[in-house]
């Protein structure tokens, strides 16, 4: 069997910014391993995000502050060996953009160059202006992410709606100017994200932030509903993904016990 010859043909950052002036939705998804991100990719995504969220939805911690800069590495790589379409964006994780403009363009450059993914994405606004310069000078594509930055969660002492304008706003302007190629919003009122996807020229993606916005995005295992317990009012849900494992596996020990299975159909002479 002959393999595409990895990532030839998928989505490029120029293309996904031109899609806000062609006026076309874009559609992000998270996605933390291969046969995830073999499906979304074929699905028919713009782009998927090796979000940091891997450290809730797949490791299990109950922040995003745990996952390391290997781990992303370790799961982005499997992703991109799945991905043929869709643009491959992967996630500073924490502190990895905080430690200076020289370590950030370390931290981003492993990403890229060890994982064959296009562009990284990190939390922060005006604060990370000076970051998202250095790395877009350095090559590497950068998507912010403003509003609710899960990643400050000790700071704000919870997951909330982020309602100060102004600071959005200059967040916002901030992160443009400082060359970021798209902007994460996330968790704002819908009013602020239709202001802030006017005022640029680079797309908005939100999460949380509204039917305005350039695009959307969603973490996978939320929307086909294969986490436990709450998710956010903004998710909505897609499938029941973990009804229909838990029915699958609840079957496959009945049969078992039952001596339905193995029948001769799976059985050999
Ligand atoms: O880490 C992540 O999955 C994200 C999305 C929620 C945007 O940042």
């Amino acid at each position: 069997m002959s393999t595409p010859p990895r990532g030839k043909s998928r989505l490029t950052v120029p293309q996904f910014v031109s899609r806000k002036a062609e006026g076309k939705k874009l559609t992000v998804l998270t996605a933390y391993d291969y046969p995830m991100a073999s499906l979304v990719d074929q699905a028919g995504i713009d782009a998927i995000l090796v979000g940091d969220t891997l450290s809730m939805v797949v490791q299990g911690h109950d922040s995003t502050i745990p996952v390391t800069l290997d781990e992303m590495i370790y799961h982005a790589e499997m992703v991109t060996r799945a991905v043929s379409s869709a643009l491959v964006i992967v996630d500073m994780p924490f502190p990895s953009n905080l430690l200076g403009v020289y370590e950030a363009i370390r931290n981003a450059g492993r990403i890229l160059k060890e994982t064959g993914a296009q562009a990284v994405k990190l939390e922060g606004g005006a604060d990370q202006a000076e970051v998202i310069s250095g790395l877009v000078n350095a090559g590497i594509p950068v998507m912010a992410h403003i509003g609710l930055r899960p990643q400050l969660v000790h700071q704000m002492g919870g997951y909330r709606v982020q309602r100060d304008r102004e600071r959005l706003i200059y967040d916002a302007k901030s992160a443009a100017d400082a060359g970021a190629f798209s902007i994460v919003l996330e968790c704002i009122p819908q009013d602020d994200a239709a202001e802030i996807t006017k005022m640029l020229d680079i797309p908005t993606i939100g999460i949380g932030a509204g039917k305005s916005c350039d695009g959307q995005v969603l973490v996978l295992n939320d929307m086909i509903g294969l986490t436990e317990g709450h998710v956010p009012k903004f998710v909505k849900q897609y499938a029941n993904v973990r009804q229909t494992v838990s029915d699958a596996v609840r079957q496959f020990c009945k049969d078992v016990q039952s001596g339905e299975f193995p029948d001769q159909t799976h059985s050999f002479r």
